[in-house]
């Protein structure tokens, strides 16, 4: 028997708009380039230049590459418009932008713990509220916010990275609650550590031998593993699940 590759099965995605914030790079690129497989349009948001490169990378056809700083609740909303405007409401919607700022707490700076907030959690709010306004008036979505095993344990140096991340799984909650009725599920997955320029600006040499170890799974997890997840979430399938942390760690959370 052949397989046919436009099988709703194998693309459960197709006719979809998915809106994937992070999309230049690391975890938000392989969410990207697995939604696109699925038959996805893409509209890609970053803030950096490799972005153009990247959405033109994607397999399929119909994507959209949109420069914006999501930490920017008008840009944000801008390239919700734009998405609307140019591919129609979008279905899907991964918040993986993100950055890293790591210092001990008594040495963190003003500036490093502005715009770790600033970046993380004001803007996955941001985009998720402009997005969800779409998906609340088509009575269909699903968003999916990269939190991080940092959100749920104590990891020195991460005080403001782990207050970003559990201020999103506060906000992840409450918008599932709110919208749970209308069709709109919000969920958050919570990595351990996984290799991309963000996981090096602090886990490298010891450090990172060190935090391995404390994985049982003996691993760092992959961007491909992790897109597996949030597909599944950004899936119809998913209708149920909301307001849920999915911790994707290898162990590294229960020891
Ligand atoms: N890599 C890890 O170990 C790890 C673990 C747990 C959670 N996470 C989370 O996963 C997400 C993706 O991380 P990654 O490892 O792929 O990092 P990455 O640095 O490879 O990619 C992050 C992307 O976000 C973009 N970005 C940063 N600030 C932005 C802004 N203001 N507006 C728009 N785009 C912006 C960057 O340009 C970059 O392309 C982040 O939210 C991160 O906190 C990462």
């Amino acid at each position: 028997m052949t397989t046919n590759p436009t099988d709703q099965h194998d693309t459960p995605f197709t006719g979809q708009v998915a809106v994937v914030t992070g999309a230049a790079s690391g975890i938000g690129e392989a969410i990207a380039i697995h939604l696109a497989e699925r038959g996805a349009r893409i509209a890609g948001v970053d803030i950096a230049p490799a972005l153009a490169d990247s959405v033109a990378a994607l397999p399929g056809e119909g994507h959209l590459a949109l420069t914006a700083n999501i930490a920017d609740a008008g840009e944000a909303s801008a390239a919700i418009d734009r998405v609307v405007a140019e591919l129609g409401t979008p279905q899907v919607l991964v918040n993986s932008a993100g950055i890293g700022r790591f210092a001990p707490g008594e040495d963190l700076s003003e500036k490093e713990w502005s715009s770790t907030l600033a970046v993380n959690l004001s803007g996955a709010f941001f985009m998720t509220q402009a997005a969800g306004r779409a998906m609340l008036a088509a009575g269909y979505g699903r968003v999916v916010t990269l939190a991080s095993q940092a959100a749920g344990i104590g990891l020195p140096e991460h005080a403001a990275y782990s207050a970003s991340k559990a201020g999103v799984l506060g906000f992840t909650r409450v918008l599932a609650v709110e919208w749970a009725s209308r069709g709109v599920t919000v969920n958050a997955v919570s990595p351990t550590i996984a290799d991309t320029a963000l996981a090096r600006e602090i886990w490298v040499g010891e450090k990172g031998e060190s935090a391995r170890s404390l994985i049982p799974a003996g691993r760092f997890v992959t961007p491909s593993e992790i897109a597996s997840l949030v597909a599944f979430l950004a899936g119809r399938d998913a209708a149920m699940i909301t307001g849920e942390d999915v911790r994707i760690d290898g162990g590294r959370s229960v020891i």
